[in-house]
């Protein structure tokens, strides 16, 4: 990486973590943005991540998601209503790629591939990662 572009993105990391509210899902960054290292542990499909908070520092949070992520019919949906079930029982080699949760899923129609951006899934409240 070349030093302009190490400055630059300095710069951007420094004033999201002093500018940027940390606790807003709607308004605020993507948890992407305000955590860092975050890695899927595939043995619970759970997220951990170091998460900025208000101030300086951050926590270490983790947060399952199967609370989080529904399987409806083959895709996997937030805020999932009555007819998702349990995408940990319902699918299966489910993996999280940079912030794309996927899997392969069966369905009454057949297999289906679905994928998500948790971060339209996550948030970082002040430091600890909800949905
Ligand atoms: C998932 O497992 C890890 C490692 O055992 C543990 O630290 C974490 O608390 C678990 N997360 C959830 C949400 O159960
Ligand atoms: C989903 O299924 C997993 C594995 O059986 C279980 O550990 C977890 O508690 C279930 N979560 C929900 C929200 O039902």
């Amino acid at each position: 990486m070349n030093t302009l572009l190490s400055s630059v993105l300095l710069a951007l990391f420094a004033s999201a973590a002093i500018a940027v509210p940390v606790n807003e899902r709607d308004d605020g960054p993507p948890f992407s943005v305000t955590c860092s290292g975050i890695s899927f542990n595939p043995d619970n499909n759970s997220i951990t991540a170091d998460c900025l908070h208000i101030g300086t520092g951050s926590t270490t949070s983790t947060i399952g998601l199967n609370s989080c992520v529904g399987n409806e019919n083959g895709a996997f949906l937030a805020h999932c209503g009555p007819l998702c079930t349990n995408f940990s029982t319902s699918c299966s080699s489910i993996s999280v790629i940079g912030t794309i949760l996927s899997g392969i899923c069966t369905t009454t129609t057949g297999t289906q591939f679905p994928s998500i951006d948790l971060n339209s899934v996550l948030s970082n409240e002040n430091g600890i990662l909800t949905c």
